[in-house]
């Protein structure tokens, strides 16, 4: 991936087409496509973007919601693109994001059955605190993931 190919910038309605096509194919059967267009107003809501494909390739959604902590709501990378770089070029625009607030801590959730994201977000320093019982709705369990910046 050139750095100069890739760019990441806030969302904006006339995404939305794109982004329901990706977030199916990022999570297949699951609620995220549905609940995303409702997230539009999230000041933290970006999408990275290959110039040279002329493609929205992933996305993170992120809130600062309380004084103390900031949360990682959702973070997808097009199925054909991951293992390139895009999740951590989208995880390091959260942290530095966050590093500007005074806030000290990221939290997260994840499923228990989805080693990837959760091999990810240990690379980058997150560890698992506890498991959240039925915490989707369809009724899987969650790892709360916390990262002290
Ligand atoms: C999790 C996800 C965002 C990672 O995005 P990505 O662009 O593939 O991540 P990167 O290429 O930046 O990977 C960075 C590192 O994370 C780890 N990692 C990423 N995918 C992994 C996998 N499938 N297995 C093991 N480790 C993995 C590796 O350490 C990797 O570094 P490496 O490729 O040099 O070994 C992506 O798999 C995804 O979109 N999954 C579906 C949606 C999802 O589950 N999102 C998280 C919950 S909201």
């Amino acid at each position: 991936m050139e750095e100069k190919e890739i760019s990441i910038r806030r969302v904006n309605i006339n995404d939305f087409d794109k982004l329901t096509e990706l977030s199916e194919k990022c999570f297949p059967g699951d609620e995220v496509p549905l609940i995303i267009k409702s997230l539009i107003d999230i000041e933290h809501f970006y999408v990275i973007e290959n110039h040279l494909l002329d493609k929205i390739i992933g996305f993170v959604i992120f809130g600062i919601f309380s004084i103390k902590t900031a949360h990682l709501m959702i973070l997808a990378v097009h199925p054909e693109y991951q293992r390139k770089g895009y999740g951590s070029a989208l995880l390091e625009k959260t942290i530095e994001t966050v590093k500007l607030s005074p806030i000290k801590l990221i939290r997260l959730e994840v499923k228990t059955t989805n080693l990837p994201a959760i091999k990810f977000y240990e690379k980058y320093g997150f560890k698992i605190a506890t498991t959240i019982k039925n915490y989707y709705e369809d009724n899987s369990d969650a790892f709360l993931m916390l990262k002290q910046i």
